[in-house]
């Protein structure tokens, strides 16, 4: 079905959109957003995770004058902690893509952080979308053309770069794989299109595919103290499970740090984002930039990201299906559903500000997912 130009029936709460999304996109694309890489254990485990905590409301505390502003590096003043995850591709969901996202984020006062898989040129989206915006970079296979889109996106005027670390290698989703999906012709990463392809290497009869192939070009810390030198936009680093990890890329200088999963199109078998965000803040103090993704469908699901570390939380496939079925009107609708969502829990919570949804908020449900 064609997307909507209203808002549709039936949408009561953000994860209708996901009911929704089905009769909206083809089932090749539809599998290929929904899906995990490999057998989606990951993609699944970062939604069952949220059922291990619940939320205990409080009685006769004072929210009324409560609101959910804060401010991180490259943002420094947001409405409300919910920003637009990087999403590859967005035209196969709608027509106009990321640029629908984009006038969503400005209507709702929502960050948004673009994709370098953006199927819309980063200028463009830059002209719709509000001042909270920021840059995903992938490392391309040279530093020339790593530097080329670290320019643009300065020149475009995006606030911060997110440099994301956990898709050197990625295993396609087998339901994607499966339903038979295949980009189609109009969907183009735009942004790199005409770049060199990561150099196709020649092995050498007995060598690994993976370890002398694929890997052969993947980043090192060297990359990253070599990008970090080369801009002063905050550089926050997305795909990040171990504490250890987390602790490295703040002694190295980075502004912030995205806990993700990649929304389990990574490593299948890591563990669920939830999980280690309460290790990877301990890790690194109560005051390091943490953003969090990974399996947030409703506000309480934000909630207790927020309560288990996250400064804000950042939304992907949520924004894929409200875009399929209602372009920009459906994702700022989503968006609006999952603020007053978390604003509710946050009100039944007693919390009258994001300082308030702590870790002392959430009591374990006993459910080991
Ligand atoms: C992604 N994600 C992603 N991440 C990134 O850094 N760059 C990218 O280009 C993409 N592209 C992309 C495409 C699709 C179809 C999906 C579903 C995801 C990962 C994304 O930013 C985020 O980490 C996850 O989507 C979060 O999990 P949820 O909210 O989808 O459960």
């Amino acid at each position: 079905m064609p997307p909507l130009d209203h808002l549709p029936d039936g949408v009561f709460c953000a994860a209708d959109y996901e009911r929704l999304s089905g009769s909206f996109m083809a089932g090749p694309t539809h599998a290929y957003v929904a899906g995990g890489s490999g057998h989606d254990v990951t993609a699944l485990a970062n939604r069952d995770v949220f059922a291990a905590w619940a939320i205990c409301p409080r009685v006769l505390a004072d929210v009324s004058s409560g609101h959910t502003r804060l401010a991180l590096p490259g943002a420094p003043s947001l409405a409300h902690p919910l920003l637009l995850a990087p999403v590859a591709y967005q035209r196969l969901a709608h027509p106009l893509g990321e640029l629908a996202s984009a006038q969503a984020a400005e209507a709702t006062h929502s960050g948004m952080v673009v994709s370098t898989l953006a199927s819309q040129t980063l200028e463009d989206i830059a002209r719709h979308a509000g001042a909270a915006r920021w840059f995903q970079l992938y490392l391309q296979p040279t530093r020339d053309a790593t530097l080329a889109l670290l320019r643009r996106a300065e020149a475009a005027g995006y606030g911060a770069i997110v440099l994301t670390l956990d898709a050197s290698i990625q295993v396609p989703s087998l339901h994607a794989l499966r339903a038979g999906f295949r980009m189609p012709a109009h969907v183009v990463a735009v942004n790199v299109a005409g770049q060199p392809a990561p150099g196709a290497v020649a092995l050498q009869p007995g060598h690994s595919r993976i370890f002398q192939g694929a890997m052969s070009e993947s980043p090192g810390w060297a990359d990253l103290d070599w990008l970090l030198s080369q801009t002063s936009l905050p550089v926050w680093v997305k795909g990040v499970l171990h504490p250890d990890d987390a602790r490295a890329l703040q002694t190295r200088g980075v502004a912030g740090v995205v806990v993700s999963n990649h929304g389990g199109r990574g490593l299948d078998g890591a563990p669920a984002s939830l999980r280690m965000l309460p290790l990877v803040r301990e890790a690194v103090g109560a005051s390091f930039p943490l953003l969090f993704d990974g399996g947030v469908r409703s506000g309480a699901d934000a909630f207790k990201a927020l309560a288990l570390g996250a400064n804000a939380v950042l939304i992907g496939r949520l924004q894929v299906y409200a875009l399929s079925v209602a372009g920009a009107l459906g994702v700022a609708h989503m968006l609006q559903l999952l603020r007053d969502e978390l604003e509710i829990c946050m009100a039944q919570a007693g919390c009258a500000t994001l300082a308030h949804v702590q870790p002392t908020t959430l009591y374990s449900t006993g459910i080991v997912p």
